[in-house]
């Protein structure tokens, strides 16, 4: 949720800490902080809002020093304000925090009871009035740390300063991801590889539990028991550690570019198109009898769209529920089941959550996550990656695709595994998603009438999606993304489903975007269109032109490319995606950092 970033060296460490906090804004973006230690004493920066208002700020107040840390963060516990930005301090100590620390209330009533005063609203405030505490009966500052860190519950990632300790930065991790950056005599402490990219791509993924203390030459590293550990340091690619949004005006513009590479690179993980063959993934499909998809959000949405694809050809019954649901509600569990995480960070507190309760009890656990190195993918038995790239807009859009573009090609091999797909139904089905990518960039090319029918769109208050099949998780995908970006309100239905309820919501101010590509069920989908039509709804239907008319007044069509009905979710996403796109752009809103929300959902 929130972007933590620290460095310690020789250099100028503000104007570094500032490119970070940039890069880590997609995480959250309510408010923003920096503290150095100046001639050995803590300075604090705080602005409400973005990074560019600590900007103007450190611009009236500038911070000159060589140790920092920054900021960037979503609110969980008080109100977006100056007051309870991070970083927060209490005597010597200054800290920064991703996470929720569960028992702070607890712990706050006895600091108040000590005497302290606290300023903020935060839960994050109490561990620097807890460190500065544990400082007065202990002078190892690592030590009065995990003293302090015994004592918390919760998920947190931390990065503190401690006046007097110059050169120092202590941090930790659980629940919550923190790496390690190592640079030429100067040493870094960041949420992710994005952090700290533009200095070093050689980095220590610090594991759950850790804790850590960096200074200029090196970084210590203990593990939750205290016993003093190495963690490798990997060479992560420029490319995951760097990027930028080069033409595009937005992030989100730029990631719907990428998706013909990006669903190309994640097939290629699990297909042969040479030979024309679904690749044998680590997994025997003939040993499961049920797969179980968790997930949040948009990888959700992917999760429906394989569990067509599972059942249909492989014949191997998939639930799909929200992790936050399935978290709470104790599922039955079978043992034959396995657990499938879906997931683009790969962090989600509450997908991550029900992938540690399924492997506690016993099931196959995989993840199928686009960060590879993320805790889900260190959580589970076996990791099925994506190649989406890393990902900055906050709508996730390439994530999506390549989520979906994996499933589909795991149906296949799960299909071929358990004897449902013959050798030439392989040899089509791994054509179709051969064809993908190119038929992606065509859709790519519906950009000109999708910004026209996006004009409509943004004078609308609600929009309904409808679709069938695959194309109904696709529909409410489509309507989370408007609503995502837009903050036009939207829903996806079945389009079957519509005439028990919510047809009662036609009218000639609602739009209706149907999908409606030439599959099996087209034509019961067209009726619906037609239903809706009679009703004086203004019907967008997205449909390949060889489709026929339904008939209907008011029905508006949008050529989109003909497919073979297997990839028709990943060719339609895009429509969705740019009609969602476009419409932001047309009402003004912050496409890739809208409000209220944060890339990567780390507290439950
Ligand atoms: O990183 P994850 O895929 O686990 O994130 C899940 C959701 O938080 C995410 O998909 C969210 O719904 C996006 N904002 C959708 O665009």
């Amino acid at each position: 949720m929130c972007g933590i970033i620290g460095v310690t060296g020789t250099g100028p460490a503000v104007p570094r800490i500032i490119d970070s906090l940039k890069r880590l804004e997609y995480r959250g973006y309510d408010s923003a902080g920096i503290a150095a230690l100046v001639d050995g004493r803590i300075e604090r920066r705080r602005a409400k809002g973005k990074i560019r208002e600590l900007e103007a700020v450190l611009l009236a107040e500038p911070l000159a020093a060589t140790i920092g840390i920054g900021h960037t963060r979503w609110a969980t516990h008080g109100a977006p304000t100056t007051t309870n930005a991070h970083p927060h301090k209490a005597g010597r100590v200054v800290l920064v925090h991703n996470g929720i620390i569960e028992n702070f209330a607890e712990l706050k009533s006895e600091l108040a009871v000590a005497g302290r005063v606290f300023e903020s609203q935060t839960d994050t405030e109490v561990v620097a009035h807890m460190l500065d505490e544990a400082l007065k009966t202990d002078t190892n500052p690592v030590t009065a740390f995990k003293s302090v860190l015994d004592r918390l519950t919760g998920a947190y990632a931390l990065a503190v300063l401690i006046e007097g300790e110059d050169g120092l930065i202590l941090g930790a991790r659980r629940g919550s991801p923190l790496v390690v950056g190592w640079g030429e005599g100067e040493m870094y402490l960041g949420s992710d590889a994005l952090a700290v990219g533009p200095f070093t791509q050689k980095i220590s993924y610090l594991e759950e539990g850790d804790y850590v203390a960096v200074s200029r030459d090196g970084a210590r590293m203990f593990d939750v028991d205290g016993t003093e550990v190495k963690r490798p340091i990997v060479q992560v690619s420029a490319s995951s550690a760097m990027v930028e949004k080069g033409e595009y005006r937005h992030f989100m513009e730029k990631e719907i570019h990428e998706q013909p590479d990006s669903v190309q690179r994640t097939l290629s993980e699990y297909l042969d198109f040479v030979n024309g063959r679904a690749k044998t993934p680590a997994i025997d499909f003939t040993a499961i009898d049920r797969i179980q998809i968790v997930a949040c959000g948009t990888a959700f949405y992917a999760g429906q769209i394989g569990r067509y694809a599972f059942e249909r050809l492989a014949g191997l019954p998939c639930d799909v529920e929200i992790a936050s649901e399935f978290r709470y509600r104790e599922p039955a569990v079978t043992p034959g089941t396995l657990a499938v995480a879906v997931s683009q960070s790969g962090e989600t507190a509450d997908t991550l959550a029900c992938l540690a309760w399924c492997k506690a009890h016993g099931l196959k656990t995989a993840a199928l996550v686009n960060v590879h190195s993320s805790s889900m993918a260190r959580e589970a038995s076996l990791l099925w990656p994506t190649h989406a790239g890393p990902e900055i807009g906050v709508a996730s859009t390439k994530a999506f695709t390549a989520q979906v573009a994996a499933l589909l090609a795991l149906a296949v091999a799960a299909g071929v595994a358990r004897g449902r797909i013959d050798a030439p139904t392989e040899a089509e089905l791994v054509k179709a998603l051969f064809e993908a990518p190119r038929l992606i960039a065509e859709a790519l090319q519906m950009d000109g009438d999708l910004r026209e029918v996006a004009l409509d769109i943004a004078k609308a208050t609600d929009v309904i999606f409808l679709g069938r099949g695959p194309m109904f998780p696709l529909a409410m995908e489509g309507a989370l993304k408007l609503k995502e970006i837009s903050y036009i309100h939207a829903e996806g239905y079945a389009a079957g489903e519509l005439k028990h309820g919510p047809i009662a919501l036609v009218d000639e101010f609602t739009p209706i975007v149907a999908l409606a590509p030439m599959d099996d069920v087209f034509e019961k989908t067209a009726s619906n269109l037609q239903e809706v039509a009679a009703r004086g709804g203004p019907v967008i239907m997205i449909a390949p032109t060889r489709a026929p008319d339904p008939h209907g007044a008011g029905i508006r069509r949008i050529a989109a490319p003909d497919c073979h009905p297997l990839i028709a979710p990943l060719v339609y996403a895009v429509p969705m995606q740019l009609l969602a796109y476009y419409t932001a752009v047309q009402k003004g809103t912050d496409v890739d950092q809208p409000r209220n929300l944060a890339k990567s959902v780390t507290v439950e």
